[in-house]
């Protein structure tokens, strides 16, 4: 494929550039707080709001999947951004927490919102998913590959706790986050990216699942990591987050050809408030320049950012061209930063027309029905087929072997 961003032809072509034009989050209505907490496990609120900053985290219930969370979120994207299902490219969920290993949590989202030109897939990088993703998307549309990407971070950690490990349980929330990018000429968007891993500190920070040895029982008993479920050595951890959040971000920044006090906002993961505080100390950056959430929600893992973006947007702490730094970090260990120039290549009134909200609301409607009738004649022709009088090569063998015996 053609890079339209290098010379072709001997013809210049102006450069692509990845805008996020669409934005939407969606948590839980069931809120947990510290002291719910402390009612069932050996914890309270001081000692939880003083070494994390959490007051409160939000928890899926039975109906709600990372798939659903996903799903809303991706709505209220698509609708910011004005656009039709139909027009997306590419699909991706940054998860640790998949509906299924296989389908996709992405594929399901595709399906429910008839997302019929979108490639999908779920993409596992832990807490740093979310900017992992938002790079692959962005680097597909600086390529030339596809016009609109629809990226979402989306977990339910509140189904991997192990409620009875003060040490994890306190952290973890529910929730997602998703962004439409889009291809644009004009100058801006998605700028620069790192990302990074060391896989040395996987016994950090992990999910055993079946693929793995912990996958069998009774290793998994020996040595205490319980399949599927969490395990995490908080402090080890937490070193880690203090010293590669400041070198991640000052590394996108150069990348970008900017300083890091040009930076106008830090969307930082939302683990920790001391691993925020620090982070603003070591970069010298005032800490009123991180959006923070984490009070209210938790760690939501790959959905922390993308959450604490529409909180900012709302909270109308981003302005047409800001720069923005987002940084991940977690398990693998991986970790990831971007720098933004924020800016949105379309006017503001465009945005959710009532023509494209109803066209939307007919796809979705129909995704419904398209996905079960699909279903329905599957199942019909299985039982056609189980129906139908046998007259295949092999029934025409047995019954000539079985008239043989007959003579
Ligand atoms: N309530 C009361 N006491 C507790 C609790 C609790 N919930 N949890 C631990 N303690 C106790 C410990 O047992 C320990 O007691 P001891 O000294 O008698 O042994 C004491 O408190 C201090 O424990 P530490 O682990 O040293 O506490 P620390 O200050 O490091 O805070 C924490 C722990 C909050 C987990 C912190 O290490 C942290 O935030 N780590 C980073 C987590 C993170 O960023 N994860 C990001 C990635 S997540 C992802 O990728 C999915």
């Amino acid at each position: 494929m053609v890079n339209p961003n290098q010379q072709a032809n001997s013809v210049i072509l102006t450069p692509t550039y990845a805008h996020v034009v669409g934005w939407g989050m969606a948590v839980p209505e069931n809120v947990m707080t510290n002291n719910d907490l402390a009612a069932f496990i050996d914890t309270s609120d001081e000692w939880i709001v003083a070494r994390t900053g959490i007051k409160e985290r939000r928890i899926a219930n039975e109906k709600e999947s990372t798939a659903t969370l996903a799903y809303k979120a991706a709505q209220r994207a698509l609708e910011v951004a004005d656009i039709l299902p139909i027009d997306l490219d590419m699909i991706i969920v940054a998860t640790s927490t998949p509906e299924n290993i296989f389908p996709s949590t992405a594929s399901l989202v595709q399906d429910w919102l008839n997302a019929s030109q979108a490639g999908a897939f779920d993409l596992s990088a832990a807490c740093s998913g979310f900017v992992y993703a938002l790079n692959m998307a962005a680097d597909s549309i600086r390529a030339g590959s596809i016009q609109h990407a629809l990226v979402i971070g989306s977990e339910t950690m509140s189904r991997v706790m192990d409620w009875q490990d003060r040490n994890t349980c306190i952290l973890f929330g529910d929730g997602a986050g998703a962004v439409v990018l889009e291809a644009s000429k004009i100058p801006g968007g998605v700028l620069s990216s790192v990302l990074k891993s060391d896989g040395a500190g996987c016994d950090l920070l992990a999910i055993p699942s079946i693929g793995s040895v912990d996958a069998d029982e009774s290793r998994a008993g020996a040595n205490g990591h319980k399949l599927y479920k969490m395990y995490m050595a908080g402090s080890e951890v937490f070193k880690f987050a203090t010293r590669v959040v400041n070198d991640s971000i000052e590394q996108a920044a150069k990348l970008a050809g900017i300083a890091v006090s040009d930076i106008d906002l830090v969307i930082p993961h939302q683990a920790n408030y001391r691993i925020i505080q620090s982070a603003a100390r070591k970069l010298n950056i005032d800490i009123n320049k991180f959006m923070s959430n984490v009070d209210r929600y938790g760690n939501t893992s790959a959905a922390s950012i993308p959450i604490a973006l529409c909180e900012a947007i709302e909270q109308k702490r981003i302005h047409d061209k800001d720069l923005i730094a987002l940084v991940g970090f977690g398990g693998g260990l991986t970790w990831a930063s971007m720098i933004i120039q924020w800016g949105i290549p379309k006017p503001d009134e465009q945005h959710g027309s009532l023509l494209n909200r109803q066209r939307r609301n007919i796809l979705y409607y129909t995704a419904r029905w398209r996905s079960r009738t699909k279903r329905w004649r599957r199942n019909l022709s299985r039982t056609i087929q189980y129906l139908r009088p046998k007259h295949g090569r092999v029934d025409r063998l047995i019954r000539k072997a079985d008239e043989d015996n007959r003579l």
